[in-house]
């Protein structure tokens, strides 16, 4: 099977991540799925961001969590990254989800929750995924396993996976209680003997973030699940070559 291909924050290594910019972009390329970051707004509103804090990606200051979804509206979520970008907004998942309604792309909706625990935020996500009709085009990640074991609560037919950095004790055995279908690890995990546990314990595995075509062809070659990549359109490139065995 074909390594599916999730543009990391939309295709943001060409525009501001988690943005219309970014996703428009990584669908344009030809990405297989988007990946993107979820927080909750002061009034419950899912929204794509990838920090707690709006500093790094917005010219505001302060927590997501303390803004309204109005108010987080008015923030300039492009001109950090360029110029041609500015007036780019914080959009929420429900506007992402109505975007990507009648498209094809697969989408795996990260729950930030390992810093700030937002109640309630898999039910909300759950519900909106429902309404768009989404779920079945759609993995479920987070770094906390409470998210990943709610969601699996809500809804055992949803696919999950745990995200992590590192080989934690157990961790195929850990994942698997879970209830989640897969895991979602940092590159520098990768070896065989991590690919035949994964197998071995019935989890598929998915890599990030890879943006060497070297570290691409690794993957395609050893033929895991997906990999998270900021530039799309070079992983697409890298698979055609791989397929028509051009490459060593
Ligand atoms: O989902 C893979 C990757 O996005 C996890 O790390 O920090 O980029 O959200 P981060
Ligand atoms: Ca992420």
């Amino acid at each position: 099977m074909k390594t599916i291909i999730y543009a990391h924050r939309g295709a943001s290594k060409l525009a501001p991540e988690n943005t219309m910019p970014a996703f428009q972009l990584a669908y344009e390329q030809n990405a297989d799925g988007i990946e993107t970051d979820i927080q909750l707004t002061k009034d419950h509103i899912p929204v794509l961001i990838h920090d707690e804090n709006v500093r790094r990606t917005t010219n505001g200051t302060g927590f997501v969590q303390d803004y309204t979804f109005k108010e987080l509206q008015k923030l300039d979520a492009g001109s950090w990254f360029s110029e041609y970008y500015v007036n780019t907004r914080i959009i929420s998942l429900e506007d992402f989800l109505c975007w990507s309604k009648d498209k094809k792309l697969l989408l795996n909706l990260e729950l930030k929750t390992n810093i700030i625990a937002y109640r309630n935020i898999e039910k909300l996500v759950y519900k909106l995924l429902k309404k768009y009709n989404k779920l079945h085009q759609t993995v479920i990640s987070s770094f906390n396993p409470n998210s990943i074991k709610r969601m699996h609560q809500i809804d055992p037919n949803v696919t999950t996976a745990l995200l992590t950095s590192q080989r934690i004790t157990d961790l195929f055995t850990y994942t698997q209680k879970l209830g989640a279908t897969g895991l979602h690890i940092k590159y520098r995990l990768l070896n065989r003997a991590f690919i035949d546990h994964a197998a071995s314990n019935d989890l598929y595995l998915a890599c990030y973030t890879i943006n060497r075509p070297a570290r691409m062809l690794r993957c395609y070659k050893l033929g895991i699940r997906a990999i998270f990549t900021d530039l799309p359109h070079i992983a697409i490139e890298t698979r055609e070559l791989f397929e028509q065995d051009i490459l060593e």
